[in-house]
């Protein structure tokens, strides 16, 4: 791992090295390397796995980053078209209040699928994307996209073919870049000076507040509070202009910035997110040594949980292969001795194994036919929607595990009782 792997002593945001160790999951798998079959023992790609807060700028953050190429060159993470994200992303495009003809330009635009809702509504889009295999599925559905990580030459080289962009929107892909000061030099080079940056990331209050510690995997280098990106964003010459909560992926926020010298007003609810992340105490030390203990409790609960059932001779299953996932697994201790297998909807997923577990993944139709006695809901951030949509699962005796903030069984409530 020493050529793809590198220890990051500087903060990504403010340069500092002056950091606060917060939780450590020691040398973890990639959490994205699904494997085939007939991996050989160790074919995992490991890189260690640390927690830090930068004192300076109050960035939580991995110490080590991995190559972005390693990670994304050829990438299995699809855009969700699940109704929880394909309704946020409807509601993102009518707030935009842009016009037909608007250009927007994405980056980490995956497969197009979410640009595409703009494309319908009249605009001009243009994605960016590094993950070569998407970039190609995008532009082989009309979304011009460009496969290469979003730079500042980039940026330029978008603005002279297409013009300024009215929009330039990075939804949960900002924390999994490391030069996050040459996205954000992209983002000048293309924005129109009228136009705003739109931002969505995991919000870090959420995180804590919700103990997902899973989500911490080595594609999420930053867990950003509005704090710290305002500080960002203001070393670029973007001013935060307002900022939504939205309920996708754990609790995120989407924050939009504009040029200092744009005509657009601060509106109350940058200034009230700002004072409740200072009432919670993110610049101290505090909320991050709690969470650190609570992660620790939590990787206990979980594991012991789901080894107690197998023990019992109860089959469990994993609902869902996401990345945080593997990080749940491995972090709690557990394989596919425990967990038999895991359902995926991705195909670039099915047939392979979980990385570290090695718990295979089927297609929902195969697992839900094998009935395993508990899902242990790897994907806990789609809940509603899922344990909304199985319930002839839970009807038939079966039940769910959320794994977070604390492991809850749910099962249905005129179900036969399940021993
Ligand atoms: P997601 O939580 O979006 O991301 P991450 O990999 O960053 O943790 O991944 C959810 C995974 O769960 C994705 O691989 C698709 C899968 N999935 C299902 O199998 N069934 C479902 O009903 C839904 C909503 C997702
Ligand atoms: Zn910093």
């Amino acid at each position: 791992m020493q050529e793809i792997v590198r220890r990051a002593d500087r903060c990504r945001v403010c340069g500092r090295d002056d950091w606060l160790d917060v939780v450590s999951f020691g040398e973890t798998p990639l959490a994205g390397d699904f494997l085939p079959p007939d991996a050989p023992p160790g074919a995992e790609r490991r890189a260690p796995l640390e927690v830090a807060v930068c004192r300076g700028c109050r960035l939580m953050s991995l110490r080590h980053v991995v190559d972005p190429e390693a990670l994304f060159g050829h990438y299995r993470y699809v855009s969700s078209e699940s109704d929880l994200i394909m309704n946020h992303m409807r509601r993102l495009v009518a707030d935009a209040g842009l016009d037909a003809g608007d250009l927007v330009v994405e980056f980490g635009s995956n497969t197009g699928v979410h640009l595409e809702l703009f494309r319908r509504a009249g605009m001009r889009v243009v994605g960016v994307d590094p993950a070569r295999n998407l970039a190609e599925i995008a532009n082989g559905r009309g979304v011009e996209t460009v496969a290469e990580p979003f730079t500042a030459t980039v940026g330029a080289r978008v603005a002279a073919r297409h013009g300024r962009a009215a929009m330039v929107l990075g939804r949960q892909c900002f924390a999994h870049i490391h030069d996050v000061h040459e996205v954000l030099d992209g983002v000048n080079a293309v924005l129109d000076p009228a136009g705003v940056l739109a931002v969505e990331v995991p919000y870090l209050v959420e995180l804590l507040a919700s103990d997902e510690f899973d989500t911490i995997f080595h594609e999420h280098l930053s867990y950003f509070s509005l704090g710290t990106l305002r500080t960002l964003f203001g070393m670029h010459g973007l001013r935060v202009v307002d900022v939504r909560t939205a309920p996708v992926h754990g609790g995120s926020i989407v924050v939009y910035a504009a040029p200092r010298a744009s005509a657009r007003d601060e509106r109350p609810a940058v200034a009230r997110m700002l004072a409740r992340e200072d009432e919670l105490g993110l610049s101290g030390d505090g909320p991050y040594l709690e969470f650190a203990r609570r992660t620790e409790t939590a990787r206990a609960e979980i594991g012991d949980l789901v080894r107690s059932l197998a023990a019992e001779g109860r089959t469990v299953a994993g609902y869902g292969a996401p990345a945080k996932g593997s990080t749940l697994l491995n972090a709690c201790g557990l394989t596919s001795e425990h967990v038999r297998f895991c359902t995926d909807t991705t195909a670039l997923k099915q047939g392979r194994l979980m990385p570290g577990s090695r718990v295979p993944i089927v297609a929902p139709e195969e697992g839900l036919a094998r009935r395993p006695d508990y899902f242990l809901l790897l994907a806990w951030n789609y809940a509603d929607e899922i344990i909304g949509r199985e319930r002839a699962y839970l009807e038939a005796g079966g039940r769910f595990i959320v794994p977070v903030p604390r492991p809850r069984v749910v099962s249905a409530p005129s179900a036969v009782a399940a021993p």
